[in-house]
């Protein structure tokens, strides 16, 4: 198998939701192949997009002439269709991401993750008869970026590929919703399909609503920290070029039809995490309240990634590398965390945890007993 794998050098690949946090690393990276590889993004630019992470690109001329940029939805087939039939694989990276927005307002979850992957794969469907006609070159791969939270709460162990689907948020449910279309598609239409399910993911350009991005701006400005719960919470964590070079690795050398879980292996309780951002952050814990936990909050998420091992990838950064220096890049950008921090954000805020931090307490550093 050549390195490109299914993906041929030269392939024009559609990514949406290419202007967020994964996705923009994604571009970065598939940009940054001499191969001739070229890039189109479809992202709606919601508040969670941002053009400036692809800055990078954008200003360099030689990545710049591979890349196009379209805004719009997923869900609008008038702007999916050319896109899609331009497109030699399509990477589904578009999603509303947060799970505590997903309990204030599910709507817009539901509408990108199930119309949204409904509207993608028809374009892909009409496409692949185009292929099978001989009217046009590649039968398109269709890659959809899932999560670990497909999986539920998982007391013991780690989640293989092929256990069972037990979403317990608006935001995961969405997500597993996505992929059950993904398999009908290819079950009933033949679709040459690849999921993703990626566990907790940190790096630059994350936006400030998620743990590590909102603590480590919070403590940079000597803000309250609003911790849920005792804290004992634990998630398993990815940094964000390990997650863009693993869902590249299954889009070039996953097999058709098949589920490949991209995890960090690096499992810590969320009290954990923000003992270390505070210490790279120059901050003590007296910043951090416990606060009303979330509904229905998922103590642990744990994946086991043997299966993409066995295929030829596991992850590479080091949390204790990767975190001190994400915490360096908020530090340094501080003019993309105020534009982040625009928008929509102060009312967000004040929904999510005014009345949390009106109740919350000082946090004791030292764990409790998990319950
Ligand atoms: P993000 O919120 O930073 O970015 C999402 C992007 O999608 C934004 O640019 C947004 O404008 C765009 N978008 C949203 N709705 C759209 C629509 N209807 N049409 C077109 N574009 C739209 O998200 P992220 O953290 O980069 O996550 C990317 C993907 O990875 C998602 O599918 C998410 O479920 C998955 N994932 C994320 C994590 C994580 O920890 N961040 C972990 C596992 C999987
Ligand atoms: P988050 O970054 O929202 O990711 P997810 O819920 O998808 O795992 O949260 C990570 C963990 O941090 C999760 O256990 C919830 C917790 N958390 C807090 O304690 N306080 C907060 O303000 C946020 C956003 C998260």
């Amino acid at each position: 198998m050549s390195d490109g794998g299914r993906i041929a050098p030269d392939a024009h690949l559609l990514v949406t939701g290419g202007a967020g946090f994964i996705g923009s690393e994604l571009v970065r990276r598939l940009l940054a192949r001499e191969d001739g590889t070229r890039v189109t993004v479809l992202d709606l630019l919601t508040y969670a997009g941002n053009r400036a992470n692809l800055a990078a690109v954008e200003s360099d001329p030689a990545r710049a002439a591979r890349l196009a940029f379209v805004r719009g939805d997923i869900a609008d087939r008038d702007a999916v269709g050319p896109l899609v039939a331009a497109a030699d694989a399509v990477v589904n990276v578009a999603a509303e991401t947060h799970v505590d927005r997903s309990i204030l307002d599910p709507e817009a979850f539901l509408r990108t993750g199930v119309i949204g992957v409904h509207v993608l794969l028809e374009a892909v469907r009409r496409e692949a008869a185009r292929a099978e006609a001989g009217e046009r070159r590649t039968n398109p791969r269709f890659l959809q970026v899932s999560t670990d939270e497909v999986y539920g709460d998982i007391a013991e162990g780690r989640s293989v590929e092929t256990d069972p689907l037990a979403p317990r948020s608006p935001y995961a449910a969405a997500k597993a919703s996505s992929e059950l279309l993904v398999r009908a598609y290819r079950i009933t239409y033949g679709l040459d399909t690849v999921v993703t399910r990626g566990s907790n993911t940190y790096g630059p350009h994350q936006h400030p609503e998620k743990l590590i991005p909102l603590f480590v701006t919070n403590a940079l400005a000597g803000e309250p920290l609003p911790m849920y719960g005792d804290g004992l919470q634990v998630r398993d964590w990815l940094h964000v070029s390990d997650h863009a070079a693993g869902i590249e690795f299954v889009l070039r050398h996953g097999q058709p039809g098949e589920t490949y879980n991209v995890a960090g292996g690096t499992e810590l309780p969320n009290r954990e995490v923000i003992s270390r951002l505070l210490a790279a952050a120059g901050r003590d814990w007296s910043l951090v309240r416990t606060v009303p936990d979330r509904p229905g909050h998922d103590r642990r998420y744990a994946m086991d990634g043997s299966k993409l091992e066995a295929l030829g990838w596991s992850p590479a950064v080091a949390f204790e590398l990767g975190l001190p220096e994400t915490v360096a890049w908020y530090r340094d950008n501080p003019g993309w965390v105020e534009a982040a921090k625009g928008g929509d954000w102060a009312s967000y805020y004040d929904a999510q945890y005014a009345s949390r931090l009106a109740r919350g307490t000082a946090a004791d550093e030292s764990p409790v007993e998990a319950g």
